[in-house]
């Protein structure tokens, strides 16, 4: 049986979680992905750095745009980050080169992701990101396959964890947001640039990509109604929780008689709700469909394990031969619809 046989761009937090999946559970990978599946090659800004793990059996090239063209890979995973600039030059190299993508970058999807899935389906090629929507969560992978019988009605959820934390520590601990905001970036939970985060950016990237899963869409981040939470004051949370409350920076998708309506907020949630009760820098989807009705999942929306499993995931479907449009359905299914009543949960 031939290998699949992959690139691996960014050798930090997610890069390394992929290797070390890939050294632990090579027999068991192979297993499932009905073939063995290999490192061949890796690139990284700083040569000889200890990263933790060995890496002397790849081959090593600084340019990720030379990775990315390499003959001898067959998937060209892109965890590097950054939505201009080498990881966008290097994505469009791979699928120019023939290669499938697995992509953990929300913001470089977001912004240039139609364009990207556009090459992909010219050159037949698969492009798969569950790593780029809720960490661990494979929440695409329930949308496309479990959830493939459904008309999906709405998508909410806490996406990004680093918020959450700042929101729940301010209410545990009585703090200011701006002392949250200290420790959270002290503790390194925050992007290089924290308005990502607190601004609502981050999680309005994963919102625009999970939308266009779910209903059939171009990804359309421009048009999701961001706000971040830099304004909340201990006393919103507090009276909040007077009136039974929590507030959640939290994303909603659905159809409306006004189209596809997207918005990144913070919002009163019920304490006593799924969404009410998720804690420090949880993440948490809610799916509805019409046949199915909702849909909970939680955990760890970050992190090198969580992250490199949803990786993985995507790895070992490209293995297996399962190749699915980008955006899953086509666009016509976006029909205007009344949105779902069901309450927050
Ligand atoms: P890190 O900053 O930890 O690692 C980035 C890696 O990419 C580093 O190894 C770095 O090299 C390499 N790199 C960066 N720029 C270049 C370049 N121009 N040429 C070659 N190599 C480069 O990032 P993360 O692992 O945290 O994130 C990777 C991606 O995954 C991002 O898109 C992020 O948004 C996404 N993601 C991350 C999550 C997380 O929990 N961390 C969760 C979900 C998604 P060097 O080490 O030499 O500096
Ligand atoms: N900054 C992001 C978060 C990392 O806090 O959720 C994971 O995408």
């Amino acid at each position: 049986t031939q290998p699949l046989r992959l690139g691996i761009a960014g050798l930090g937090t997610v890069g390394m979680g992929v290797i070390r999946i890939m050294q632990n559970h090579g027999a068991m990978l192979a297993a499932r992905a009905g073939r063995p599946v290999q490192v061949v090659a890796v690139s990284a800004r700083a040569t000889g750095k200890d990263r933790g793990l060995p890496l002397d059996g790849y081959a090593w090239e600084t340019d990720p745009v030379a990775l990315a063209r390499r003959s001898d890979i067959d998937v060209f995973v892109e965890v590097m980050g950054g939505s201009e600039g080498p990881a966008r030059d290097a994505t469009l190299a791979a699928l120019e080169a023939g290669k499938d993508v697995v992509s953990a970058n929300k913001a470089l999807l977001a912004i240039h992701g139609n364009e990207i899935a556009a090459k992909a389906e010219a050159a037949g090629r698969v492009l798969r990101f569950e790593a780029a929507v809720a960490g661990g969560i494979p929440v695409i992978k329930a949308l496309t396959e479990g959830l493939a019988g459904n008309q999906i009605t709405r998508v909410m959820g806490v996406m990004n964890g680093s918020c959450n934390y700042i929101l729940t520590r301010m209410e545990s601990a009585g703090l200011t947001y701006e002392e949250v905001f200290e420790e959270a970036r002290a503790l390194g939970y925050l992007e290089a640039d924290p308005q990502l985060d607190v601004g609502g950016i981050d999680a309005g990237h994963k919102l625009s990509l999970l939308s266009a899963i779910a209903f059939g869409s171009k990804v359309d981040f421009p048009a999701v109604e961001l706000e971040g939470i830099g304004a909340i004051t201990i006393e919103d949370i507090r009276h909040a929780a007077d009136m039974g409350y929590r507030i959640k920076l939290l994303g909603v998708a659905q159809l409306s008689g006004r189209g596809l309506e997207q918005r990144m907020t913070p919002c009163l949630v019920p304490a006593a709700s799924p969404l009410g009760q998720l804690e420090g820098g949880t993440n948490m989807v809610v799916l509805e469909g019409d046949a199915v009705g909702q849909i909970v999942l939680r955990g760890a929306g970050a992190g090198s394990g969580p992250t490199a499993s949803a990786v993985m995931s995507d790895v070992i479907d490209i293995a297996r031969g399962t190749r699915l449009p980008t955006f899953g359905i086509p666009a016509t299914s976006l029909v205007a619809q009344p949105a779902a009543r069901s309450a927050v949960p």
